[in-house]
C-alpha cells in the first residue's frame, strides 16, 4: 500500500456517502492539518447553495467551480481535502489531485450508500439525487463504477465508523 510519501495533501475521493466529509475532520482535527470540503468551499465562494448552483448554472457550471476550487487547494500543502462525488469525472481534475497529494477513494455497498443519502439530513442538499434518489444511487453507481480508481489507495466503509477509517488513514499516513 503506498503511503503518503512525498505527498504535499491528502485527498478524499468517492461517491456520495462515502463518508468524505465526516473523515476529513476526523483526519484534520488529528493531523493538525487544515481542512477544505470543495463542496464547501465552492458555497463560500459563490455565495449559493450547491443547489442553487446547479439550478442558476447547470451541472457543467458547477464542475467549472469545482474545477477551480481544487486547482486553488491542491497547490498548497498540509491539507486534508475533502472532494465531491463527481469531481473525479475530469481528467483534468484527476490529474491535479494525483500531482498535489496522496488520494485515496472511499468505497460503500450500495445498500449503506442508499441508506446514508436518504438519511433525514442529506435530503434535498444532493441536486443529482432528487426524485428517486435509490434509483439515481443505482444509475450513477453503474455509470461511475470505474471512476475513482485511479486513486492510491481504497477503504471500504460499509461495516467501518468514520474513526475506524480515520486510524486507517492516520496508520498509512505515519
Ligand atoms: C456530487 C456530489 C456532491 C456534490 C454535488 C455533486 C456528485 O458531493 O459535489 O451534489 O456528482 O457526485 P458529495 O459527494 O459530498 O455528496
Amino acid at each position: 500500500m503506498d503511503g503518503l510519501g512525498t505527498s504535499r495533501n491528502i485527498v478524499i475521493v468517492g461517491f456520495m456517502g462515502t463518508g468524505k466529509s465526516t473523515v476529513s475532520r476526523l483526519l484534520s482535527e488529528r493531523l493538525g492539518w487544515e481542512r477544505i470540503d470543495t463542496d464547501e468551499e465552492i458555497e463560500r465562494r459563490s455565495g449559493l447553495t450547491i443547489p442553487q448552483l446547479f439550478a442558476e448554472e447547470g451541472e457543467e457550471g458547477f464542475r467549472d467551480w469545482e474545477s477551480r476550487v481544487l486547482e486553488d487547494v491542491l497547490a498548497g500543502s498540509r491539507k486534508v481535502v475533502a472532494t465531491g462525488g463527481g469531481a473525479v469525472l475530469r481528467e483534468r481534475n484527476r490529474r491535479a489531485m494525483l500531482a498535489g497529494g496522496w488520494v485515496v477513494s472511499l468505497t460503500a455497498d450500495r445498500d449503506s450508500l442508499i441508506h446514508r443519502v436518504t438519511s433525514s439530513a442529506a435530503a434535498g442538499t444532493r441536486p443529482l439525487l432528487e426524485g428517486d434518489a435509490e434509483a439515481k444511487v443505482t444509475a450513477l453507481l453503474q455509470s461511475r463504477r470505474h471512476a475513482y480508481d485511479f486513486a492510491q489507495a481504497t477503504i471500504d466503509t460499509s461495516r467501518l465508523s468514520p474513526t475506524d477509517v480515520a486510524q486507517m488513514m492516520l496508520n498509512w499516513v505515519r
